[in-house]
């Protein structure tokens, strides 16, 4: 299936890939660093735990010639084909940075892990033996990366700038839901940006954790928006009883971003880490 109509895509546009000309990475405010804490050291990931880890682009760039090495040849030829280096750059450490987080918790060499892709293009890790596996979503916007791991059930991700979008009364019309859109033309300007991007890394989150992607189903998940209010998956396709077997969380790593996970389970406990550049090399000496 095509992704949908070009003004949902152009949402992620300037800022994920190829726009580098529209926010030079000295436009990012000097307070996007990330708030949440740095552990002391590497942490294990319990059953019973979800790991998201955020990284900016101080911790990111410094060390994408490290990231670099561990990267595949597929991954390589990916990075060569950005038209602008500083998305290059970024793709190089994002993935790098994957690698390195996928590795600490499978005791493996960043290098060494394989991705097998699903039909939608969602990477995901073989099965391995006793058909254990590590799930993880990927998600970056405007040089700020998240990685959300879990030792249990698959789970989406998703994270944005918050910027204003020209197109969203169009998106909103298009891709949210007639309930989602009377709530919206209720809210004031600086609300409705909120919960504009409240709702779509809420909606993309889920999309995500069942790797459809951004698809024509958007308008299906109905997803609560409030700025203040809890995250919570409402309906899919009108279904309360099927949306209620999701746990969806709000996630707030840096200022001037909104992000959200999307998780197939109520019971799982979220711990927020801060990626820091002491853990680069931790444990792993290539
Ligand atoms: C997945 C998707 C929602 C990403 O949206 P985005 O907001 O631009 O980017 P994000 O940073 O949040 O996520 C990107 C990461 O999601 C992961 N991803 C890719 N496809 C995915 C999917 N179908 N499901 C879940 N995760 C996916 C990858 O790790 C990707 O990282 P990479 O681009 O550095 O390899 C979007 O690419 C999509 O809808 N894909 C579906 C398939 C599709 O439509 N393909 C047509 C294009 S060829």
């Amino acid at each position: 299936m095509e992704r949908p109509a070009s003004d949902a895509n152009r949402l992620g546009a300037a800022s994920k890939t190829g726009a580098a000309a529209e926010h030079p990475r000295s436009s990012l405010a000097p307070d996007s660093e990330s708030r949440w804490p740095i552990p002391a050291a590497l942490p294990k990931l319990a059953g019973d735990r979800i790991h998201v880890w955020c990284a900016g682009p101080d911790e990111l760039v410094s060390d994408q010639p490290c990231f670099a090495e561990t990267l595949s040849a597929g991954e390589r030829n990916r990075a060569e084909r950005f038209q602008f280096d500083r998305d290059r750059d970024r793709f190089i450490a994002r993935h790098g940075l994957l690698r390195r987080i996928l590795g600490h918790y499978l005791s493996l060499d960043p290098a060494g892990i394989s991705f097998i892709y699903e039909s939608r293009g969602k990477p995901a890790l073989p099965v391995a033996v006793g058909g254990q596996t590590l799930h993880f979503s990927l998600s970056h916007s405007d040089g700020l990366v998240l990685v959300a791991v879990s030792g249990r059930c698959a789970l989406g991700v998703d994270v944005e700038r918050v910027r204003p979008i020209p197109e969203s009364d169009q998106i909103v019309a298009k891709w949210f839901s007639a309930r989602e859109n009377a709530m919206l033309s209720a809210l004031s300007a600086e609300q409705k940006l909120e919960a504009f991007f409240n709702g779509w890394t809420r909606k993309e989150a889920y999309l995500k954790a069942t790797g459809e992607g951004i698809a024509d189903a958007l308008p299906e998940i109905e997803v609560s928006l409030l700025p203040g209010g809890p995250a919570r998956l409402e309906r899919i396709a009108g279904d309360e009883r099927a949306a209620a077997l999701w746990s969806l969380h709000s996630l707030a790593p840096a200022a001037g971003y909104i992000g959200a996970l999307a998780v197939r389970a109520g019971d799982l406990k979220l711990n927020c880490w801060r990626w820091p550049k002491k853990f680069q090399n931790a444990g792993f000496m290539r």
